[in-house]
């Protein structure tokens, strides 16, 4: 690992390892990817979420190139979106994400959602398997599974992804989702650990909630939430267009909620997603 990196990286099934803090550019202009991925890099990030959905793939491969980082040191991921579920599908949509980022080799590539009524994840799954298996891509896993999706694929082809991105703050903990991924090992990744911003917002009550544990340890609510996740092994990959909320959000490895603190923000549990279930999108 190189000098400078910020926070642990946690073990793959595979024998990879994923940093547990990276950055998500979902809804991050194009225009702006370069510098954000670029300074975000310098500040000690390892990770970029991205995918072909959010239409900043080249920016990310560009900002990677220009951060002048050794390309093993920093771990990107992109993911197949619903319209490419297939054999040959997926293998062309893995064609146009690597065009576009402009990489040798994927790190980490995920089916974007099962989108089950089109019931065709598993032949994406198994095109994944063979782009793995040839070299082009280090690791496979899924985002947006709940448990009865994993299992399918896991009886179907007997590959179990490495990680699980799905919706996941404290409105949304997912216990039910993280029981599953850690008794078949795969490490569960949260997006939206901010619920979009929403846990911030001024006058609710989890923002009344949060200033009080972030006044008691000398943090911003947002580091609070963050440690939250990542003091319960979870890889979190926020997203800020601004390269000071970045730098912000990555200081959550020198200081420890404790029990009441974790207690108090568990309280905070509604159920209320920001997106949508993973049965109803196709
Ligand atoms: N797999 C999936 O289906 C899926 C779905 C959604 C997201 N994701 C991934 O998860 C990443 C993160 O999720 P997200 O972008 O939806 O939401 P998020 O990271 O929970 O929240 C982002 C929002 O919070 C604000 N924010 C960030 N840091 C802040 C801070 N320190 N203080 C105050 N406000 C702050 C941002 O505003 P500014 O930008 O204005 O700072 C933005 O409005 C995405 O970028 C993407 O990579 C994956």
């Amino acid at each position: 690992m190189s000098s400078g990196a910020i926070g642990p990286r946690i073990p793959l099934h595979d024998g990879t390892s994923i940093p547990q803090l990276g950055l998500g550019v979902y809804k991050v202009p194009a225009a702006q990817t370069v510098d954000l991925v670029d300074g975000a890099l310098r500040l000690g990030y390892r990770h970029v979420d991205t995918a072909a959905l959010y239409r900043n793939e080249r920016e990310v491969g560009e900002g990677l190139r220009r951060s002048g980082l050794p390309r093993d040191e920093v771990l990107v991921t992109s993911k197949v979106w619903n319209d490419a579920h297939g054999l040959d599908e997926t293998r062309r949509a893995f064609d146009d994400t690597m065009r576009e980022l402009g990489l040798d080799v994927l790190d980490l590539y995920l089916i974007h959602w099962p989108a089950p009524r089109q019931n065709r994840f598993v032949d994406a799954w198994r095109a994944m398997i063979a782009l793995r298996d040839e070299g082009r891509v280090r690791s496979i896993g899924v985002s947006n599974f709940e448990p009865h999706h994993v299992q399918r694929l896991i009886d179907e082809t007997g590959v179990v992804p490495v990680v699980n991105q799905v919706e996941l703050h404290p409105h949304l903990p997912q216990r039910a989702v993280r029981a599953f991924d850690a008794e078949h090992g795969i490490v569960t990744e949260s997006w939206s650990p901010l619920a979009r911003g929403r846990m911030l917002e001024p006058g609710s009550r989890d923002a009344s909630v949060l200033a009080a544990i972030a006044q008691k340890h000398g943090r911003t609510p947002a580091q609070i939430v963050l440690r939250w996740h990542v003091q319960q092994g979870l890889v979190v990959i926020p997203k800020s267009t601004s390269l000071a909320r970045v730098e912000e959000n990555a200081a959550l490895f020198d200081f420890a909620l404790d029990a009441d603190d974790l207690a108090a923000i568990d309280e905070l549990e509604t159920g209320e997603r920001t997106g949508k279930h993973p049965d109803d999108l196709d």
